[in-house]
């Protein structure tokens, strides 16, 4: 997919009273997306479920966040992060994001996650902290310009 400069513009805020969920299997197959995840994303449920959940993935993420991700998984652990996800539209959204197991008769059979929104200032850091992080592992960066500078 080819992505140009002025897509992307349009962020769209995540309610604060609503959470985002999903569900994988443990190839990260979408399985359940809620109601507030196709608003979000833009999707309907029908375009969700079957897909690799990387359909949100933005551009700005770095591949570093998700091998953390996938690892911790693996470990089956509990992972917390911080994710800007891509619209259908292309616009974005940031969340944070709780990623973890689904037990059956204790043994693992999904993964679920659920998403809430983040402040403001958390937005401008994590983009300069992931535009950073980027740059080192030599993959693309845009130049994402805010009004405000923390
Ligand atoms: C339950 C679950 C939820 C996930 N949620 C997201 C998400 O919201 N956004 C995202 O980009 N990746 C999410 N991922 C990670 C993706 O599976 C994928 O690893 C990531 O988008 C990077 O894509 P790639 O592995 O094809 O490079 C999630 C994975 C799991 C298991």
């Amino acid at each position: 997919m080819e992505f140009y400069e002025s897509e992307f513009l349009i962020e769209s805020e995540v309610p604060q009273n609503e959470l985002i969920i999903s569900r994988t299997d443990l190839k990260g197959i979408i399985t359940y997306a809620n109601e507030t995840f196709c608003k979000i994303s833009g999707y309907s449920v029908d375009e969700l479920v079957g897909r690799s959940h990387n359909i949100v993935k933005h551009p700005d993420m770095p591949s570093s966040i998700f091998a953390d991700l996938w690892e911790t998984l693996k470990r089956e652990k509990q992972w917390t992060g911080i994710v800007k996800n891509l619209r259908k539209d292309k616009g974005f959204y940031w969340v944070y994001a709780i990623v973890s197991g689904v037990y059956k008769n204790g043994e693992l059979v999904e993964y679920k996650s659920l998403r809430t929104p983040i402040e403001y200032e958390d937005k401008l850091r994590y983009q300069k902290f992931y535009d950073k992080i980027r740059q080192e592992n030599g993959e693309m960066i845009r130049k994402i310009i805010y009004e405000k500078e923390v």
